[in-house]
């Protein structure tokens, strides 16, 4: 049973998602913790289902490193097989990263390289594309570069505003979301592989 420690900031719909896979007695990985960067409303989630949330604020830190510490110490007290982001808006510090990678997997809502960063969606609008989609990552220590998991292309409709184009986008990343940690618990997806080049 793969354990998980999923970070967020926000409403935690792909929380919910993988609260509500692991419902099934058959799904082979348990959500032990939930923690943020503030007090999130996807909190609620957590304690609908009973899982113990933690929040660590940036603005109670004097700086990111000591910030980042804070928050890995909290990570480490679950000892979890693998950290989840998701729609957690903050960048860990290198020193974080390395602590726990490959181990820490983020989601985010465009067909990455393209449109990376805290405004994925909205940049898609702008550009005026008619196509955008969802992505898995590995965390690496730049912005949304990470070795991609798995990603799926989501339609930009005409008239799609930001909200509409994301709701339509968390649906497939909410899906890929679950079927990573599937595959990465079956062993169908091995984090160490994930993007290495064959050597010939
Ligand atoms: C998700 O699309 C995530 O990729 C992005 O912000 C959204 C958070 O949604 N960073 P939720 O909090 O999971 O509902």
């Amino acid at each position: 049973m793969l354990s998980l420690v999923v970070l967020i900031s926000g409403g935690g719909s792909n929380l919910r998602a993988l609260l509500e896979a692991s419902e099934d007695a058959e799904f082979p990985a348990r959500v032990v913790a939930v923690g943020a960067d503030r007090d999130a409303d996807g909190f609620a989630h957590a304690e609908e289902y009973g899982i113990p949330t933690f929040s660590v604020a940036m603005s109670n830190f004097p700086d990111r490193e000591s910030w980042g510490d804070a928050i890995l110490e909290q990570i480490r007290v679950w000892d979890p097989d693998l950290v989840v982001l998701s729609g957690f808006m903050k960048l860990l510090p290198p020193r974080v990263i390395a602590a726990l990678s490959p181990r820490l997997i983020n989601t985010h809502p465009a067909y990455l390289p393209e449109f990376p960063g805290a405004h994925g969606v909205r940049d898609a609008i702008a550009a005026g594309v008619t196509e955008s989609g969802a992505s898995v990552i590995v965390v690496d220590n730049g912005v949304d570069s990470g070795p991609i998991i798995s990603q799926e292309r989501v339609p930009v409709l005409p008239g799609d505003t930001e909200s509409t184009l994301h709701d339509r986008i968390k649906v497939v990343e909410r899906e890929l979301l679950v079927q990573a940690v599937l595959d990465i618990a079956n062993g169908v997806v091995d984090l160490r592989a994930v993007g290495q080049t064959r050597s010939r």
